[in-house]
């Protein structure tokens, strides 16, 4: 990954004024109760971006207040085609939102903000001629970068909280975020042929997060730009956006099989605490070791099976009734149990292995069966 040294912020950049072409960007909008804000935008807009680069705008509406006609009225001052999509039925919130606004998008770049002022429009001309002068397919505005800042982040616990986020979802994905320092962020340009619309599954308000790993824009470069106040209003961010996250994060970090498998062992692991539990609760109270071990079993898959529905396969949950994945997760967990003998033995019997080896073998087979078997066999139609 390059990065473009970019110019003065806000300052418009000789080269930001040559690049373009005509219908150069869709500027997509996502907003929710936003009245106060709109016509602020579209004002600044109208200043800082149509002289250096052709645009349209492109609201994407959820909201439940006046929003669409306060647009639709400050529209009619605009030098520029200005859209709004009002959803009824809002899917993904936030970046189900800006999905729906790229599908709709008419240029080959695509700047996605903010609709209350704290991403400053006169970066959106900067953002598009620095993916141009690199090739690059995805354009951050940074807050993490030198020049950049977050001063409009109010608060030293959204700071703290902000920080944790970024750093969890760095860790996350190590190759697919390296060079974008602010993954968070709302403020970006991308290509529209970069963009995979069919492979995105939304989640709330990390749409840029979305894109990096799920599209993977060929380059990608890096813009500094200093987070503002917001005009009028309050954020539309909530505790629950927060847990939205965490599983948005779940769910893009278990896209791929392998990492489901780790996921499933790392869980199946956790298991082994209720199952001791119960063993130990049981035989102190009298009951014969033997079937004392086939009951606590049944915590452990009790278990397992809970984090799996919450963590593993939220989404897949709709395929089966809930009684119905109970008896068959139950089913081979215990499979798992009961094939392990006969397989040990073979192991031993026929392939002429030590009993170690022997077992440790077995124990991967029927880890890979079961998972594969948990996938197919439960959480798919
Ligand atoms: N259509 C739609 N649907 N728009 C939404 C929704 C929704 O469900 N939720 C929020 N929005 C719009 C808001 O109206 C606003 O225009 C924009 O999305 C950002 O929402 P805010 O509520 O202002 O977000 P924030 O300021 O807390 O967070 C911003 O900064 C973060 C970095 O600190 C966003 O840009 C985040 O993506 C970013 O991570
Ligand atoms: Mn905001």
């Amino acid at each position: 990954h390059e990065f473009t040294a970019p110019g003065e912020l806000g300052e418009p950049s000789v080269e930001a004024a040559e690049v373009p072409e005509p219908g150069a960007v869709t500027v997509v909008v996502p907003t929710f109760n936003e009245s106060g804000n709109v016509r602020q935008l579209l004002h600044q807009i109208t200043e800082s971006v149509p002289s250096r680069l052709p645009c349209e705008v492109v609201f994407v509406d959820d909201s439940t207040d006046d929003t669409p006609q306060v647009i639709k009225e400050a529209a009619q001052d605009c030098p520029f085609p200005v859209t709004v999509i009002h959803r009824d039925e809002p899917v993904g919130g936030l970046g189900g939102a800006v999905v729906e606004g790229m599908k709709a998008a008419g240029s080959d770049w695509i700047v996605v903000m903010d609709g209350d002022c704290q991403h400053p429009p006169s970066l959106v001309p900067e953002l598009v001629a620095t993916g141009e002068r690199a090739n690059a397919g995805l354009v951050v505005a940074s807050r993490y970068i030198k020049g950049g800042s977050r001063a409009g982040l109010a608060g030293s616990y959204r700071v703290a909280v902000s920080r944790m986020a970024t750093w969890l979802t760095k860790s996350l994905f190590p190759r697919r975020l390296h060079g974008i320092s602010d993954p968070m962020s709302g403020f970006f340009a991308i290509r529209r042929s970069d963009i995979t619309a069919d492979a995105l599954k939304p989640l709330g308000y990390k749409i840029l997060l979305e894109l990096a790993v799920r599209s993977r824009p060929r380059t990608v470069t890096e813009v500094p730009f200093v987070f503002q106040e917001r005009f009028a209003g309050e954020s539309k961010s909530t505790a629950a956006e927060g847990r939205r996250f965490l599983r948005h994060l779940a769910g893009l970090r278990t896209a791929d099989p392998l990492a489901r498998m780790v996921v499933f062992g790392l869980i199946g692991l956790t298991g082994f605490v209720p199952n001791l539990v119960a063993l130990w609760a049981m035989t102190r109270a009298g009951l014969h070791y033997l079937p004392a071990e086939i009951v606590a079993n049944q915590f452990g898959v009790a278990w397992n099976f809970l984090l799996i529905e919450k963590l593993l396969f939220r989404d897949r949950r709709v395929h089966r009734h809930w009684a119905d994945r109970t008896i068959r997760f139950a089913l081979l967990a215990n499979a798992d149990l009961v094939l392990r003998i006969p397989l040990i033995a073979l192991l031993v019997g026929q392939f002429g292995l030590a009993v170690l080896p022997a077992t440790a073998l077995a124990l991967v087979i029927t880890f890979v069966l079961r998972f594969v078997g948990t996938e197919a066999l439960v959480y798919l139609p």
